[in-house]
């Protein structure tokens, strides 16, 4: 049997060697089940050794391998390359300064906007230790569960076109796992987090394009976590308009 092979057209950038951007391509052998980052890793250890790009898990986890495939925002340890033909275009993730080829950097996301939203349980009180644990109900945590599979992966800023032309915007990953802190029945921070959720450029920025949604490869649905938080935030506006004292 003739063994398929793969024509894998990848945007590089080295600004170390001040190169510009340029497409270099490779023919690679795929066998049954090799994902896009196989074939990435087939080119560095057999062909290229100076591709730089970024993995860890290879089991759709770390949330490291992002990037672009066919223009498409794509978890690439989770792209069966048997969905594409004979060739492919291998880009980094849009939306994102390119460090290097195809290892993008993602510091404002993990230094700024996922902390803004005080992304774990906040109890304004501590239980004592020997009270044990804060116990939850399995509906509780269905209430929230979606919203925790978030990775950090980043497609979802990929695809979004509101990040695309605000680059202040808190974004949906960030807005999703606020709503899964504020879902979550242990949790005493809400008011926190509305307050910067209901601020400038979060909640009220984004047009519910959706394709955040699309892009997710965990299931998670920032579009609609975001527009539910719409509602709970015009609903704590009114009601600290009526009922200034019922704030927490
Ligand atoms: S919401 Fe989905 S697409 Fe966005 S960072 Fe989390 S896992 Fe990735
Ligand atoms: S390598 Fe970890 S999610 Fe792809």
């Amino acid at each position: 049997m003739l063994e398929r092979r793969i024509k894998v057209n990848v945007e590089r950038q080295n600004f170390e060697l001040q190169e510009g951007i340029y497409t270099q391509s490779y023919e690679v052998p795929v066998m049954d089940g090799m994902m896009v980052l196989d074939a990435l890793n087939y080119i560095r250890d057999e062909i290229d050794s100076t591709l730089a790009f970024r993995w860890s898990c290879r089991m759709g986890i770390c949330g490291s391998c992002g990037m672009t495939v066919d223009e498409q925002p794509r978890l690439t340890c989770q792209d069966n390359l048997n969905e594409y033909s004979d060739e492919i275009s291998v880009a980094p993730l849009n939306n994102f300064p390119v460090i290097r080829d195809l290892v993008v950097d993602i510091d404002d996301f993990m230094q700024k906007k996922l902390p803004s939203v005080s992304p774990w349980l906040i109890r304004k009180e501590e239980a004592p230790l020997d009270e044990g644990e804060y116990l939850q109900s399995p509906a509780e945590m269905a209430k929230y569960a979606d919203n925790s599979a978030c990775i950090n992966c980043m497609l979802c800023y990929s695809a979004c076109p509101v990040y695309d032309m605000e680059p202040n915007f808190v974004g949906p990953a960030a807005m999703a796992l606020a709503q899964r802190y504020n879902l979550d029945s242990r949790d005493q921070g809400s008011g926190a987090r509305y307050s910067v959720l209901s601020g400038p450029d979060a909640l009220w920025d984004c047009t519910f394009v959706g394709e955040c949604s699309v892009a997710c490869p965990k299931g998670v649905n920032p579009a609609e976590a975001i527009q539910r938080a719409k509602v709970e935030a015009a609903q704590r506006w009114a009601k600290s308009i009526i009922m200034p004292w019922s704030q927490k």
